[in-house]
């Protein structure tokens, strides 16, 4: 798939070519429920998809909204929470128009940014700063792929810190280890702050 071709991401779900599924858990997202790093808020899950981590975050306490343009996914994601009896919202929209009636603490984005074509990196960046409060923190999981084409598209380190500047992103001094992807490709945790 090339950057400048639609993804039709529904077809994806719909053939099951679905690599970037995990069977469980993020272990980042674990790590940071289990230091508190991630606790209970308001927390925004784009580009969520038919992962599970909505409906642990709604578990564990968090105000959820998911928000994904790819309708066999949202509806499995409310399925799934509905027959849990588990309070989150699901919207069906496109990120790169939707926009948030409230500011958010948190944006979990879990294989969503690699999922954009990078020629709309600028403008979702733009949105998920908009869509935190002062302060709020965005915590991404940086896909690497060391190559060109996507998606996923790569998002290298060098590239990633251009597209989140200090100021307004405040990155930590230090980053925790990069964590392998089924995929046998590996994901960069960061927990990036949006300055005001
Ligand atoms: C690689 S998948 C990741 C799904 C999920 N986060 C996971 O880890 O299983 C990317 C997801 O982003 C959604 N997506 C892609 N572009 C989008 C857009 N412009 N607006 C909303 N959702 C989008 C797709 O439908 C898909 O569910």
């Amino acid at each position: 798939m090339t950057e400048g071709r639609a993804i039709d991401w529904e077809a994806r779900y719909h053939d099951g070519a679905t690599a970037w599924e995990r069977p469980g858990l993020h272990p980042s997202f674990v790590d940071w429920l289990e230091t508190g790093a991630l606790a209970p808020c308001r927390i925004l899950v784009p580009g969520g998809g038919r992962s599970s981590e909505p409906l642990a975050l709604a578990e564990a306490g968090f105000d959820v909204t998911v928000v994904d343009l790819a309708e066999s996914a949202v509806a499995a994601q409310r399925a799934r929470l509905e027959r849990l009896q588990v309070a989150a919202r699901v919207e069906l929209a496109n990120l790169l128009t939707w926009d948030a009636p409230a500011p958010f603490d948190a944006i979990y984005d879990q294989a969503c940014l690699c999922a954009l074509p990078p020629a709309t990196w600028p403008g979702y960046v733009q949105r998920l700063h908009r869509w935190l409060r002062p302060g709020g923190r965005l915590f991404a999981l940086f896909m690497q792929t060391g190559s060109a084409g996507g998606p996923p598209f790569d998002c290298g380190l060098p590239a990633m810190r251009s597209l989140f500047p200090d100021p307004p992103w405040q990155w930590p001094a230090t980053l925790g280890n990069p964590v392998p992807h089924p995929s046998g490709r590996i994901e960069q945790p960061v927990i990036l702050y949006a300055r005001s």
